[in-house]
């Protein structure tokens, strides 16, 4: 019971990553805003009478500087104030390569992915400084690594949050508040089929195709999943993390270690290939 009596806000938390990590919190004892778009799902989570009323649902576009403030207000109400916050709303934003993208989808995707963790981290501040000090993690990205993984607004966008949360870190240490990302390798969500839109044959298709390659996707031959990344952000967020600021924790079962062909006996290198055949 790590975060008994501990207030928490957890953005994108009706799905993926975030209802993992809100499911982590409340079996530890926290109580939990959720704030995100899909209302239907936010207010069937905050229904169910397993959460023993430690579950509230606020519904918010992350995109709305008003909307973030209203659930930060609302989290603020309802508990008596705010002690940790999960900056993790997210989609895949525009698909577009670099010398095809609108100006309007760029702006979209950044305005999704980073300049809402910017002030997310802006407007928690006062209710953080209230409380005497608080933990914020932000979701950022193995895209913030390296190519490969990820459309390049979406990417240049992790790799923002990424620093972002370093820079806030140096800032609001003063203030006794740490500041860290988290940084998912390939994890089993919606979000790649999301990134369909209406299409639901094509989300359907997507989705059969991540079940049969996520556990082959990285050294550690299992699917990631969102417990994994769950439990990263209760470490940063928890008194055993108190000595942790400003860093990027990267929970991806080795996918960025190296080439694939440096851990998969099945996959040739170049020295492989050079080698005289015996
Ligand atoms: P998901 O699709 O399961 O969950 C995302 C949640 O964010 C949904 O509940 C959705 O309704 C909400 N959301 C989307 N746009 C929103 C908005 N404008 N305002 C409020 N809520 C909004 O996806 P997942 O995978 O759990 O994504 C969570 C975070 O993890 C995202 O920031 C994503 O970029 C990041 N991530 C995911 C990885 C993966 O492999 N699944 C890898 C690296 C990062």
């Amino acid at each position: 019971m790590r975060f008994k009596g501990k207030r928490v806000v957890v953005t994108g938390g009706a799905s993926g990553i975030g209802r993992a990590t809100v499911d982590a919190f409340i079996a530890e004892g926290a109580q939990v805003m959720i704030g995100d778009l899909n209302g239907e799902a936010g207010a069937a989570m905050a229904a169910e009478s397993r959460y023993d009323n430690r579950l509230a649902f606020h519904k918010t576009d992350v995109c709305e500087e008003g909307d973030i403030v209203a659930l930060l207000d609302s989290a603020a109400d309802h508990f008596g104030g705010i002690d940790i916050l999960f900056n993790n709303a997210g989609a895949a934003g525009a698909r577009a390569r670099i010398d095809e993208i609108t100006a309007d989808e760029w702006d979209f995707t950044h305005r999704l992915l980073l300049r809402s963790v910017a002030l997310g981290i802006r407007h928690v501040v006062p209710h953080m400084q209230r409380a005497g000090g608080g933990a914020i993690v932000n979701t950022a990205s193995i895209n913030a690594y390296e190519a490969g993984w990820g459309p390049i607004a979406y990417a240049t966008a992790k790799a923002g949050v990424m620093h972002l949360s370093k820079l806030a870190a140096a800032q609001l240490a003063q203030h006794k508040i740490r500041v860290n990302s988290v940084s998912p390798g390939f994890i089993m969500t919606n979000i790649f089929a999301g990134a369909f839109g209406d299409d639901a044959d094509q989300a359907r298709r997507v989705d059969a195709t991540i079940r049969a390659v996520a556990p082959k996707a990285q050294p550690v031959a299992r699917a990631g999943m969102p417990e994994d990344i769950a439990q990263a952000v209760l470490y940063l967020t928890s008194d055993q993390g108190g000595f942790v600021t400003g860093a990027d924790l990267l929970v991806d079962g080795g996918m960025t270690i190296g080439h694939r062909h440096s851990w998969d006996p099945d996959t040739p290198g170049l020295l492989d290939l050079i080698a005289p055949a015996s």
